[in-house]
């Protein structure tokens, strides 16, 4: 049976809203309108402005990549939906990371593939293993999906191992789609795999980790020809973008630095707490956060489904339960709450774990 919706996406919109919530995957919202924006900047002149130029080209200079190898999306949500449609046919192999982000396994089941998966372990620190690729990939296989950082775990690949399963993915015909939502938030930010050649479909957004996602301003890197195909492929979902919303992403990127603020020290600092207080819990299994908006410890009281309702009941907080990556043992948390209230999560989680003892 083909995905016909998100559970994990109903849920993320429509959970019961908590003061303290770790389940927060982006940094706090920044505020267009602390930036000097007039009415007359948004060009309210009613007309569409298909693949519009000024906005393609701040995506590209940011990536120092070509225009023509730059497609515009709502958000990476959409530029993943597009970048399979792109890429796959029904029957399609399609091998995509365990544990993984729910939308990507449901736009290829969606797409009518055929889905396998390749681990990355919790003891590996959920690296991005060629390893375990190579072992799953078959000559039926036209697309490999990872992403960079890895949600949940905000594992870094480096280079070398996107460039092996590349190399893998090439030898077997099929390309690599790389979700880099969250590549931004590490300390420091590597180029984008696209670089690594045309092998690589890579996707991002103003949204994650630059606290922007209302404006669902979003966007694939590939080589010309695939860009243009999912242009011609977009006349068929979603024609043109809306021009405001086009034209806020272009002043935003004009005042990227202000809208960067002081995230990467916000996540820096929560980051190392985080890293604390996972050393004083024995029951707590987590690799050092490094990097990223996330982390994914292990927990030694089995179902975290329980743990998040006694959060929820009890403390006015709440965790992503591990059971929406497919690792119920697990749970995420985020490093997007301003530092004070996230050490007040971090009290709260803590009696919630030692209630469940
Ligand atoms: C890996 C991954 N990709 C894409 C998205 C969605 O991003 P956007 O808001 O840009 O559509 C998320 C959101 O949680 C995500 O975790």
């Amino acid at each position: 049976m083909r995905a016909m919706q998100s559970g994990y996406m109903h849920w993320a919109k429509f959970k019961p809203p908590v003061r303290y919530p770790l389940t927060m995957s982006e940094v706090p919202h920044f505020r267009m309108d602390s930036l000097p924006i007039s009415i007359a900047d948004l060009d309210l002149d009613g007309a569409s402005h298909p693949r519009y130029a000024p906005l393609r080209e701040a995506i590209a200079a940011r990536h120092h990549v070509s225009s023509d190898q730059v497609v515009a999306a709502d958000g990476t949500s959409m530029a993943n939906f597009l970048a399979m449609a792109a890429l796959i046919s029904p029957g399609d192999e399609v091998l995509i990371e365990h544990p993984a982000y729910e939308l990507l396994l449901g736009a290829a089941s969606f797409l009518g593939a055929e889905i396998k998966r390749f681990e990355r372990n919790p003891e590996e620190a959920f690296r991005l293993n060629p390893a375990k690729v190579g072992e799953a990939i078959s000559e039926r296989t036209r697309l490999v999906v990872v992403t960079n950082l890895h949600n949940p775990s905000s594992a870094l690949a480096d280079e070398e191992d996107l460039r092996a399963v590349g190399r893998l993915a090439a030898a077997a015909g099929a390309r690599v789609l790389v979700d880099e939502v969250y590549l931004d938030s590490a300390a420091p930010a590597p180029r984008s795999a696209v670089h690594l050649g045309p092998d690589f479909v890579c996707t991002s957004s103003l949204t994650k980790v630059y606290g922007l996602s209302g404006l669902r301003c979003g966007w694939i890197l590939a080589e010309p020809d695939l860009a243009e195909r999912m242009w011609r492929l977009n006349d068929l979902f979603g024609v043109n973008q809306a021009h405001p919303a086009e034209r806020l992403a272009c002043i935003a990127f004009e005042h990227i630095g202000e809208v960067i603020g002081d995230n990467p020290a916000l996540l820096a600092r929560n980051r190392e707490r985080w890293n604390a207080f996972v050393d004083e819990r024995a029951d707590l299994d987590c690799i050092p956060a490094q990097h990223g908006i996330t982390a994914f410890p292990r927990w030694g009281g089995a179902d975290t489904e329980r743990l998040d309702a006694l959060l929820r009941e009890r403390y006015d907080t709440a965790v992503v339960p591990g059971r929406w990556f497919e690792m119920p043992e697990h749970f995420r948390v985020g490093f997007g709450l301003a530092t004070p209230d996230f050490k007040e999560a971090l009290n709260r989680l803590a009696a919630a774990l030692d209630d469940l003892q």
